[in-house]
């Protein structure tokens, strides 16, 4: 079945806990439980993977390439987001267009999170519209 891949990064396993003012009240598991139905409704699997290691994330990128059910990716890198080139590196290696999210606005918050070093390598990138980013990421890869 034609599948997303959605990939969460560093902290936001403590979705609901952590800043909720910021990151909102959602648990990790409702967040992913509402966008696999979002996805289902669309005649689409969702998966979701979240990991606190660069590397299981790259690692999770790279297996697009070995399996050919991926259609796109949707990423949340989380801080890594702010300064990994390695994460950035397997974006642009894989071949599937990927799509950058993030609940908060990270352009109105501190300096260090408003430069991103993987929106050069994503198709389009969702900031601060909260579980929305992640459907409209969705829908625009439906497209
Ligand atoms: C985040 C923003 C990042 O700056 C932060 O480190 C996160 C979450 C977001 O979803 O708003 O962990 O990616």
């Amino acid at each position: 079945m034609r599948t997303i891949i959605i990939i969460n990064g560093p902290n936001l396993n403590l979705l609901g806990i952590r800043k909720p003012e910021v990151y909102g009240i959602l648990t990790l598991r409702a967040l992913s439980q509402e966008l696999i139905i979002y996805g289902k409704d669309k005649g689409y699997k969702v998966e979701c993977f979240q990991s606190n290691h660069e590397g299981k994330i790259i690692d999770k990128l790279h297996s697009t390439l070995k399996k050919k059910k991926y259609i796109g990716c949707i990423i949340n890198a989380g801080a890594f987001t702010h300064y990994s080139y390695a994460i950035r590196d397997a974006i642009e290696a894989i071949t599937i267009p990927c799509i950058e999210v993030h609940l908060s606005d990270i352009e109105k918050r501190e300096e260090f999170r408003k430069l991103s070093v993987i929106t050069e390598v994503c198709k389009s990138q969702f900031k601060g519209m909260g579980i929305d980013g992640y459907k409209r990421a969705l829908d625009l890869l439906l497209e």
